[in-house]
């Protein structure tokens, strides 16, 4: 198989309360670059289970992240939307990768130390080898480039070290084979705009997630109006009004979410935004912003809605997309079994 040249794969974990974060941060990306790339989009079961996850609960939760994947705007026709359990490779390619990747590489992995805590003996084996599963979601397609927020930076890292790893290991036979200089490629994240990195709106130092006790600190997808408004209304600020420089921003990290969010969903800049609201004291730009917000995300949560009630239309959309994603996952595993020595 030839490799492609800008072919795209992402992931969200189907782990409740989707929230602004996961859309300016990914979804909203994914929906922009179906006009330029060749898309691969999928809900990633097999790592939300990484932690204890409900099954009745974690089953309604991958229909939700689908029903928002189409909602927001991704066209499961043209590209490919499936969840990741159904496809096996992915958990195959996952293990050929365990034995790429070296301890110490995961062992310095952020992610894991925020997620395992203190108590790290009694974190699941499968937290700690969590990026080596992302990487094969990635290789596995071959994708070229990757849209996530800000904190999966240091994965699509360890992802081209064990892309880089693996092609130098098995150089030889991967020349020998017809597949060039490189099986794998060097895959480029793309982690661009004002909203990488979506705070708590009750808290500017802590990252907007799924797993804050307080439903204030986010806005969920699922959210009506009243409660986007309602969110924003309540979100933490200091007592100055807007600056009128994106650095004066730098000291002040409510006022920096709130006008990078503003930013965001009016497809504009920070610059763009204080241009306008610079100088502008928080009652008339709280407002503002929340009109945007609902103007932005009602038409989604309504069509998610629509979706979820539509059980079965959602579950055949995952069996085409794992159908057309396994045709490319069976060719790739079969040739890697080829380079590192497997009977095929
Ligand atoms: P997850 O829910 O952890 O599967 O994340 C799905 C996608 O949303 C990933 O690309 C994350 O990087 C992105 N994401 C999650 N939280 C945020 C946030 N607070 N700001 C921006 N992007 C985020
Ligand atoms: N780890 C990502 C997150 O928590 C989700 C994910 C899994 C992913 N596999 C991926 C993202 C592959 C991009 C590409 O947000």
């Amino acid at each position: 198989m030839s490799q492609p040249s800008n072919r795209v794969f992402s992931g969200v974990q189907p782990t409740g309360n989707l929230h602004l974060g996961n859309y300016l941060g990914a979804i909203s990306k994914f929906v922009a670059l179906q006009e330029s790339h060749e898309c691969i989009y999928c809900v990633v079961d097999l790592h939300a289970v990484t932690v204890w996850q409900d099954p009745e609960k974690l089953r309604s939760n991958i229909r939700e992240v689908t029903a928002a994947f189409l909602a927001a705007g991704i066209d499961p026709d043209k590209h490919i939307v499936f969840n990741q359990s159904q496809v096996a490779e992915h958990a195959e390619l996952a293990w050929i990768f365990n034995c790429v990747a070296r301890m110490g590489w995961l062992s310095r992995m952020t992610q894991f130390k925020e997620k395992a805590g203190k108590d790290r003996e009694n974190a699941s084996v499968g937290l700690f080898s969590y990026p080596t599963l992302m990487a094969a979601d990635i290789l596995l397609y071959r994708a070229t480039h990757v849209p996530v927020g800000d904190d999966q930076k240091q994965h699509l890292e360890l992802t081209r070290d064990i892309a880089a790893k693996f092609n130098n290991d098995f150089s030889a036979l991967i020349t020998k084979y017809g597949h060039g200089e490189s099986y794998f490629p060097m895959t480029k994240p793309l982690i661009e705009g004002p909203a990488t990195r979506v705070m708590s709106l009750r808290d500017g130092s802590k990252k907007m997630s799924k797993s804050d006790p307080s439903d204030l600190s986010r806005i969920n997808l699922a959210d009506d109006a009243d409660t986007i408004a309602k969110k924003i209304r309540k979100a933490k600020t200091d007592p100055e009004p807007l600056p009128d420089t994106v650095d004066a921003l730098k000291s002040r990290p409510e006022a920096d979410n709130l006008v990078g969010i503003y930013a965001a969903l009016s497809n504009s800049s920070k610059a763009d935004v204080l241009a306008h609201y610079g100088n502008e004291p928080f009652s008339v730009f709280k407002p503002a912003l929340a009109d945007l917000a609902v103007e932005k995300l009602a038409p989604i949560n309504a069509e998610m809605r629509r979706l979820i009630s539509e059980e079965e239309h959602v579950d055949a959309v995952l069996r085409q997309g794992a159908e057309r994603a396994r045709s490319i996952a069976t060719e790739t595993m079969k040739e890697v079994k080829e380079i590192i020595g497997f009977l095929t």
